[in-house]
């Protein structure tokens, strides 16, 4: 076949491997395509990484025209991209854009939709691949999919390098059962290998960089154990409420909302076994693996491993803010989580025994995403720490964001005619070498999944896995309602119970207080 080449993208992809492609966003009207999505598609463009014959088509419930939607994608370009507008390139991705709309379980939506794609494939005189973005409220996944099934698309160019593919954001499921049965449905529709479950920590620069650190450099791989490491912490913290989201964050919390993805994610890549290639099955696999060995929590009484809380009014920045339950949309009833913390044993060879504390929550003390790993003390026989000696933790600290970059902790002496000891850090800070203004985690992952690459995404038994050890926690809070809900003030580190966690085992939280 003649291959012919949109007249605006020509020859300026210089990404070869991505296929003609158009991508369709199910929820274009939404916060997450204006913030996120369309800034990277247009990011892409920037970066001359988007196929020569690409096309998006936002599909929405809200009936709006093509130019309507140029327009709002232009404006959320302007205020959430991370680089500004140039006009030239903004044309070219403009030009390209078109809007469907239809109610999402509407087969007649779908079909218009089809014979649409069909339509580009005619003027190009080519085949492409279909990307299918689900970026809507969980609600619809499920007619969506179907549709996706019923019409045809989902099996548009099977068994070619230009099979459709489905991307679906989080939340992916809100217990195990209800994730096993999504997973039933996408897989009674799609392949695995056409599926793309979205965690987009996993697209952030330094989350990938977790298995470089890991697996490139000799020195870290031989101390990663049960013999020198003393615990790990790993913390997601947001200063930001809930804002605007109260809606739907009281019908998710912070367990669903941020660990049992996110937070996962990271104990996983910190904690699981070198992969045998770097193929995505061979990494998904030691993933699923270490998240399997997790075992299962302690509920209740001294030995709980979990706490939860939420925010009440206090400072952020020096601003009074509110508490959650004066946040615009929460019941007054909510027993909503904003902050969880959790200790995981790994139950294998490795990590026998090590705590793995992890905690998330809104509204805290600062916003830092980091993991670290602290190490055993040396056996105090030269520096004793009961003697005059202030012998410090050796931390790793792998600071995912902001301020990205890996810390080395560890004691120095004074200079000066006396030993005296003090904690001094070791630095690498990425903006430092390698310059700011790197790629947004959608514009990597989106354009992963137009290659093909899941790397970096969640494969379906992981997340059930994830779902498995986290869905009898939320049970067992679902069954408490409010009870024994702890506190803790906007701007602070969390609840006391949440210290109480790690001071039994001898450890205490990297920021607290
Ligand atoms: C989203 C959560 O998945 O991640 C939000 O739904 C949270 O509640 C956000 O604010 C945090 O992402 P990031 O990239 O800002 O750390």
């Amino acid at each position: 076949m003649e291959e012919s080449r949109h007249p605006f993208l020509e020859g300026l992809s210089k990404h070869r491997g991505v296929a003609p492609t158009v991508a369709v966003i199910f929820g274009a009207s939404g916060d997450l395509t204006a913030r996120k999505l369309i800034p990277a598609i247009y990011n892409l463009g920037v970066d001359n990484l988007l196929p020569n014959d690409f096309h998006l088509i936002g599909f929405g419930r809200k009936a709006i025209s093509d130019e309507d939607f140029r327009d709002a994608m232009e404006a959320s370009i302007k205020e959430h991209s991370r680089r500004p507008i140039k006009p030239e390139i903004w044309q070219r991705v403009r030009d390209v854009m078109f809007y469907a709309s239809a109610d999402y379980g509407d087969l007649e939506g779908y079909k218009s939709l089809a014979e649409q794609i069909d339509g580009i494939e005619a003027s190009l005189g080519r085949k492409v691949q279909r990307i299918f973005y689900i970026s809507t409220p969980p609600n619809v996944f499920e007619p969506i999919i179907q549709c996706l099934g019923e019409s045809g698309l989902a099996q548009a160019n099977i068994d070619t390098p230009l099979a459709s593919k489905v991307i679906i954001e989080k939340p992916f499921g809100k217990d195990l059962k209800s994730a096993e049965n999504l997973n039933q449905l996408i897989n009674s529709v799609f392949e695995e290998s056409q599926v793309f479950r979205i965690d987009h920590y996993l697209g952030k620069e330094t989350v990938q960089d977790l298995l470089v650190q890991r697996f490139a450099n000799a020195i870290f791989e031989p101390i990663w154990n049960r013999e020198y490491v003393e615990c790990v912490q790993i913390t997601v913290a947001e200063k930001l409420g809930v804002g605007s989201r109260g809606g739907y964050y009281d019908t998710s919390g912070a367990l669903r909302d941020m660990i049992q993805n996110h937070t996962m994610q990271l104990v996983a890549l910190t904690a699981m076994e070198p992969p045998v290639s770097l193929d995505p099955e061979s990494i998904r696999d030691e993933k699923v693996k270490v998240i399997r060995s997790i075992q299962p929590l302690n509920l209740e009484g001294e030995e709980s491993d979990v706490v939860r809380a939420r925010y009440t009014n206090g400072l952020i920045n020096g601003e009074a803010v509110k508490g959650y339950l004066e946040e615009e949309g929460i019941p007054e009833e909510s027993s909503t989580e904003t902050y969880a913390a959790l200790r995981l044993m790994i139950n294998n060879w490795r990590w026998k025994g090590v705590p793995f504390y992890i905690r998330s929550g809104k509204r805290m003390a600062r916003r830092t995403s980091e993991i670290a790993i602290r190490f055993k003390r040396p056996p105090g026989i030269l520096f004793s720490e009961e003697g005059r000696y202030n012998v410090s933790d050796n931390t790793m600290v792998i600071q995912i964001q902001p301020n990205e970059g890996v810390t080395i902790v560890m004691n120095s002496k004074v200079p000066g005619l006396e030993t005296r000891m003090q904690p001094v850090k070791m630095h690498f800070r990425y903006a430092t070498t390698f310059g700011s203004n790197t790629p947004e985690a959608y514009e990597r992952l989106i354009l992963d999944a137009m290659i093909g690459d899941s790397t970096l995404f969640i494969r379906g038994d992981e997340t059930e896995a994830s779902w498995k050890l986290l869905s009898p926690v939320l049970e067992h809070w679902d069954k408490l309602g409010a009870k024994e809900l702890e506190t803790y003030v906007a701007g602070s580190w969390g609840p006391a119970l949440s210290d109480e966690l790690l001071s039994k085992k001898n450890h205490e939280w990297r920021h607290s207080g």
